[in-house]
């Protein structure tokens, strides 16, 4: 294997705990209470989920692992990292917190959505149609970026605090709050009468439902939760002191994030099967179907209130892992302290979000190779970048510095079928993944 330049003095996490809880923080977002019950329910229930568990437990492993190694070895930000492997590869570097400034601007429109939710749950107002409700309240031209700009206010000011006194306390408070209140939605979600049709939706697999645009669904919903693929973990990773065991730290990540997921659909397809609604109504699930059967249940509201401050805890936590990429690049590179970094960033992703909120309503007509530019930066950002900035880093780690699983893996033959997925197997389903986004 080549050797890397290494840096000096540089943030470390606290503890082991501290670092495994704020990756899991990272991966365990909108994408798994959000996007995960909608892109399951449009693709078939439960045999989504089984080949969604196959990937994820498999072929997703060696990029989270790579990343995470490639941090803790170069000890460096993305585009550092990328460098000291080789200079010519810091312009591949960049692509990374480029593509978390990018994916930002659209995840922190929906967190701004969710600050909306939360506020109408305190406020008990009886909406008729939420479906009205909900167009109606992207479209108009003030609110929503207001609260786009708020939840990213909240995101790059916890950035700011710093590693210890910001993302770790933040997440250490976070999650065990988010899995508390998800138990608890889960408990009332599995009591509704008719709740097993829903248990059977998610668990009794489909065979005709099979196919290849479902796999690849799975294996972009996988690489997405993952936060694979814009430096979010390479940069978590580098700030790694001591971790003998990366396997094990990445299949917990792998397995928490997977249990949240899966919570996330017990949580939500009892309720919508026991309701008379459809699986399949895509983003609007979260945003439109639930809405309506808070509305029909006792204490809906307290229960519309938990479930937003879930989302909330989720995106938050997802959030500011998503601005510490390109925070530690501004950071690092132009030697600029944490506060100076995240208002730059703070202006910039402000500048995109702006007119991505605005795609749904007064500019919704501005359009960017036929989408608005809010699906645009969707679709350029989850089918386009994360994929391709994941296929530079296993490219790079398996043939120019020629990484050996057994410098990672201490059972050889897992070290050797990680060097053959590095190689090939992994680059292989990236490039089907982005092939299938741009057909
Ligand atoms: N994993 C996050 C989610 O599931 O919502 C989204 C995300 C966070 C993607 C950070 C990429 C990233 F770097």
């Amino acid at each position: 294997m080549k050797a890397v330049k290494l840096e000096d003095k540089r943030p470390t996490w606290t503890s082991k705990y501290a670092f495994i809880i704020t990756a899991i923080g990272s991966a365990v977002g909108l994408g798994n209470i959000w996007r995960f019950p909608y892109v399951m329910g449009q693709n078939g229930g439960a045999i989504f989920l089984a080949v969604y568990i196959l990937i994820i437990s498999t072929i997703c492993f060696i990029p989270l692992i790579n990343e995470l190694y490639i941090g803790k070895l170069t000890k460096k930000e993305c585009v550092g990292a990328y460098e000291s492997i080789n200079p010519k590869f810091k312009y591949l570097g960049v692509l990374n917190p480029i593509t978390g400034v990018l994916i930002s601007a659209f995840y922190f429109i929906v967190g701004g959505w969710i600050i909306n939710y939360i506020l109408k749950s305190l406020i008990n107002n009886d909406v008729i149609d939420y479906g009205q409700y909900f167009s109606e309240f992207i479209q108009s031209p003030l609110y929503p970026c207001l609260l786009t700009v708020l939840f990213l206010f909240i995101c790059v000011f916890i950035t700011a605090r710093g590693i210890k006194k910001g993302i770790e306390i933040t997440n250490k408070i976070l999650m065990p709050l988010l899995a508390i209140i998800l138990l608890f939605l889960v408990i009332i979600s599995i009591n509704l009468p008719e709740a097993n049709k829903g248990l059977e939706y998610m668990f009794k697999p489909d065979f005709s439902k099979l196919n290849s645009h479902m796999i690849l669904a799975a294996l972009g919903q996988a690489f997405f939760t993952l936060s694979i693929g814009m430096g979010a973990l390479l940069t978590y990773g580098s700030y790694i002191k001591e971790d003998k065991n990366l396997v094990k730290s990445t299949y917990t990540i792998i397995l928490s994030d997977t249990t949240f997921a899966i919570l996330a659909g017990i949580m939500i397809f009892p309720a919508v099967f026991s309701f008379g609604m459809e699986p399949n109504s895509g983003a609007g699930l979260v945003f439109v179907t639930l809405p309506k059967i808070f509305s029909q249940i006792p204490c809906g509201n307290i229960i519309a209130f938990a479930f937003f401050i879930l989302l909330f805890c989720a995106a938050v936590t997802s959030g500011i892992s998503i601005v510490e990429g390109p925070c530690a690049t501004l950071v690092e590179r132009f030697k600029i302290s944490r506060v100076k970094a995240c208002s730059i960033l703070f202006c910039i992703i402000s500048l995109l979000a702006i007119p991505a909120t605005l795609s749904f309503g007064i500019l919704s007509d501005l359009t960017i190779f036929g989408q608005t530019i809010f699906d645009f930066l969707d679709f350029l950002t989850s089918n386009i970048m994360l994929p391709v900035n994941t296929l530079f880093l296993c490219l790079i780690s398996g043939w120019y510095l020629k990484i050996n699983g057994v410098n990672i893996i201490n059972n050889k033959i897992f070290a050797l079928l990680f060097d053959i997925g590095l190689k090939f197997a992994v680059p292989t389903a990236l490039i089907a993944l982005v092939y299938m986004g741009l057909k």
